[in-house]
């Protein structure tokens, strides 16, 4: 296609670059199917943006901040590979030509913080008037946040959600030709838009979507509503990725979803199949939830010296009458029964979990079942949380919300005795010599490296940063807490 607005006589007026007609014109010639036709914007930007460089002497930057998961961790290295396509050079500063937050609202923290950096953001973009911000992810699938983006942070360019991430390439051209914000949000979908560029975080390492969404609905979770029901991907397609990933150079690979055991076609089936792939030195999944997870998987796990020994289990609480407001379908007996099994069949294997604190009508009693618990499955590592109240979710319109002083009060206790029960099985290990994935220098000691093992802890040990991306075989030396510090053997 002939694009005119390379030539700068198609330029109108200040930032504009396309006049209506041309851009119907690209519209129209734009393809209908997916990913052909964000691939068609992303040339489409392209153009604009060279443009834009011309007139600037200089390269557009652009900076991608990452709130939440290891989801939105995976979505944001989609977001900068569509960015880099387009031309634009990746900074770590937010003194850049495009700013995007990809955010995350599972409790109301996180929210706080976003709106706060917002209005640092629009003093920066007060001395960059170019400075193009765009906002996704979770947060952006609840209406009130949009509404109050659209109305107190104006400076805001472009909004959309978690069913369009693909589609940036379209929006960025929809705001470059139209200069007028956009929003975006579609309320959920079927269809699932992979093979778009994707900029790796590490050369060595990666996760993988298997599935999206939720249906599992615990009554405190916001997730279902902001991530849509669970779609599961196709197992040749995991597979394919999986070994293009290992043929560039992966040596571990995440399985990504939101409960791998309620993928559509046989979890332990596909994680054995990964294992298979020759090349991969490890594999490992998040997360599991444990009213689903099978024996076979568990077996799969011990058989397979590939798979990581590491099992992230969520408790949320310990006592049962909880579990069952919570609707998490499980209940003390069957967790701990599960957890035992778990360190039973695989030796080596860490369990980690994550827990809230405070949840509505919580008494003094079930909050001493979940020390209790964490007493009995001795957690190699704990996230714990102080219950959010989500709007939209049953457990904000429960009576007998929690006062925030009993909450911090349980919190403080559950976290001194997770922190004392990792200690201990950190310690378990130390003399050990055990195989390290060195993910990079270690940033306060540069003398150091730091990485993992297979059970996910964290290792920092005298080295160079020749060994990023490779195992190696490394003496635990002390533990220290909930890492240890080691040294290399050969
Ligand atoms: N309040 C506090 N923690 C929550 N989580 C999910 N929803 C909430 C909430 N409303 C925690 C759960 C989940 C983790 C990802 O976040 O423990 O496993
Ligand atoms: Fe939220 Fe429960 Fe789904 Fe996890 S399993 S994302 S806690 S609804």
């Amino acid at each position: 296609m002939q694009s005119g607005y390379l030539c700068p006589d198609y330029r109108l007026e200040d930032n504009m670059y396309i006049d209506a007609e041309l851009k119907q014109n690209i519209l129209d010639e734009a393809p209908v199917a997916e990913p052909a036709r964000q691939y068609f914007f992303v040339e489409e930007c392209r153009k604009i943006i060279a443009l834009k460089e011309a007139e600037k002497g200089r390269k557009l930057t652009c900076c991608i901040n990452t709130f939440g998961c290891q989801m939105n961790a995976k979505d944001s290295e989609k977001l900068l590979g569509i960015m880099k396509e387009i031309g634009y050079e990746p900074v770590e500063t937010e003194e850049a030509d495009f700013v995007l937050y990809n955010t995350c609202t599972v409790r109301e923290h996180a929210n706080v913080r976003v709106y706060g950096r917002l209005g640092v953001l629009k003093r920066a973009k007060d001395a960059n008037p170019d400075m193009i911000i765009a906002m996704c992810g979770c947060m952006m699938q609840e209406p009130e946040v949009v509404e109050k983006i659209r109305k107190s942070y104006r400076h805001v360019n472009i909004i959309f959600g978690t069913h369009n991430v693909y589609k940036l390439a379209e929006l960025l051209f929809m705001y470059l030709c139209e200069e007028k914000n956009q929003t975006e949000i579609l309320q959920g979908t079927t269809e699932i838009v992979e093979d778009l560029p994707s900029v790796r975080k590490y050369d060595f390492k990666c996760g993988v979507n298997i599935m999206y969404g939720c249906n599992n609905f615990c009554s405190y979770c916001i997730v279902p509503y902001v991530r849509g029901r669970e779609r599961s991907r196709k197992k040749e397609d995991i597979i394919a990725e999986c070994k293009k990933l290992v043929s560039e150079g992966v040596v571990e690979i995440m399985l990504l979803g939101q409960n791998v055991n309620s993928y559509e076609y046989d979890f332990p089936g596909l994680l054995a199949d990964v294992a298979n792939i020759e090349g991969l030195e490890r594999v490992r999944f998040m997360t599991s939830h444990p009213k689903d997870l099978s024996d076979e998987l568990i077996a799969v796990i011990r058989d397979n010296p590939k798979i990581c020994r590491h099992i992230h289990l969520p408790l949320q609480s310990g006592s049962s009458r909880i579990l069952k407001i919570m609707n998490r379908r499980y209940d003390k007996e069957k967790y701990l029964e599960l957890a035992e099994k778990i360190r039973r069949e695989i030796p080596g294997v860490a369990i980690t979990t994550d827990i809230i604190v405070g949840f509505p009508g919580e008494t003094e009693e079930d909050f001493l079942e979940t020390m209790d618990v964490v007493r009995k499955v001795h957690y190699d590592s704990a996230f714990t949380f102080i219950y959010s109240k989500r709007t939209g979710t049953p457990a904000a319109k429960m009576p007998e919300q929690i006062s925030k002083e009993v909450a911090d009060d349980r919190f403080n206790r559950l976290l001194s005795l997770c922190q004392e029960e990792s200690k201990l099985q950190t310690e378990k290990y130390v003399g050990e010599v055990q195989e390290v994935l060195v993910e990079g220098i270690n940033p306060k000691d540069p003398s150091l490296v730091t990485g993992r093992l297979s059970n996910y802890s964290v290792v920092h040990f005298p080295g160079c940063k020749q060994l990023i991306g490779k195992i190696v075989k490394v003496r635990l030396d002390e533990a220290r807490g909930f890492y240890y510090i080691g040294s290399m053997v050969d």
